[in-house]
C-alpha cells in the first residue's frame, strides 16, 4: 500500500466524522496556540468551557502580554499544571516583541513552553507547515500499522523513534487535517485496549489488524 492510499482514507474519514471544535471551525494561530497548550494535558470535553472563557477575556496574542498574572492564572484555575498558563503568558510576551512570527518548527521551539508535538501542531495546523505531530495516539496507530515490535523505554523515546515514520506518512498538501486526523484516530477508534478494528478507516492499511493482534503493539519494555 502507498501512503497515499493511507492519507486519502484517513483524511476521508476525518472530513467525514471530526468533531466540531472552537479552535477548528474559527482556526487563527493564537487560538491554536491556546487550544494546543490546554490539550497538552487536559481532555478535549474539560478544556473547552476554558477555551472559551479564556477567548472573551483574552482575545489575542496582545490581550495575553498586557494581562497580569492573577488573571491568567484565575482563567485556568482548575486545568491544573499551571506552568502552561504561565509559560503561555510567556510565549505571549516573546511572541510580541518579536519582529515577525515564527514560522517553522525550530522556531516555534525556541519559545516557552513548546515542545517538538506541540510545535508540529502548531505550525502544521496554523501555518500549513508539513510537520508530522508524534504523541503516545500516534506512536500506538503507527505501532500497529507496521506491526513493530520494538520496545522503548519511555514515550519521549518511542515518539522520537517514530517521527521519521510519521514524517513519511504525512500529508504534505493538509498537514493539519492529517495531523488532527491521527490524533481523532486514536482517540476514538485506535484505543489502547480493545481498539475499535472493524469500523477502522485505514484497517487495509494495518499489518496488526490483518495479524489479528491490535492490542500486542506497540511493545512495551519489561518494568
Ligand atoms: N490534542 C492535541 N491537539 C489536538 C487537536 N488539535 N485536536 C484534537 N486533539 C488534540
Amino acid at each position: 500500500q502507498q501512503p497515499a492510499d493511507f492519507q486519502r482514507d484517513l483524511l476521508a474519514w476525518y472530513h467525514a466524522n471530526r468533531r466540531q471544535l472552537p479552535w477548528r471551525e474559527e482556526p487563527s494561530l493564537y487560538r491554536t496556540v491556546v487550544s494546543e497548550f490546554m490539550l497538552q494535558q487536559t481532555q478535549i470535553k474539560t478544556a473547552l468551557p476554558y477555551f472559551h472563557r479564556w477567548m472573551e477575556a483574552l482575545p489575542d496574542f496582545a490581550a495575553l502580554a498586557a494581562a497580569d498574572e492573577a488573571t491568567v492564572l484565575k482563567l485556568w484555575e482548575g486545568l491544573g499544571y499551571y506552568s502552561r498558563a504561565r509559560n503561555l503568558q510567556r510565549l505571549a510576551r516573546a511572541y510580541v516583541a518579536l519582529p515577525e512570527p515564527p514560522t517553522t518548527p525550530d522556531a516555534w521551539r525556541a519559545l516557552p513552553g513548546i515542545g517538538p508535538y506541540t510545535s508540529a501542531a502548531i505550525t502544521s495546523i496554523a501555518l500549513g507547515y508539513p510537520a508530522a505531530c508524534v504523541d503516545g495516539n500516534v506512536v500506538r496507530i503507527l505501532a500497529r500499522l507496521t506491526a513493530d515490535g520494538t520496545s522503548y523505554r519511555d514515550s519521549a523515546t518511542a515518539a522520537k523513534a517514530y517521527t521519521p515514520l510519521a514524517e513519511s506518512v504525512l500529508n504534505r498538501d493538509e498537514p493539519g487535517d492529517h495531523n488532527q486526523a491521527m490524533m481523532e484516530l486514536g482517540a476514538t477508534v485506535c484505543h489502547r485496549r480493545s481498539p475499535l478494528c472493524t469500523i477502522c478507516p485505514v484497517r487495509k492499511h494495518c499489518a496488526a489488524c490483518a495479524a489479528g493482534a491490535p492490542e500486542e503493539f506497540p511493545k512495551l519494555e519489561p518494568k
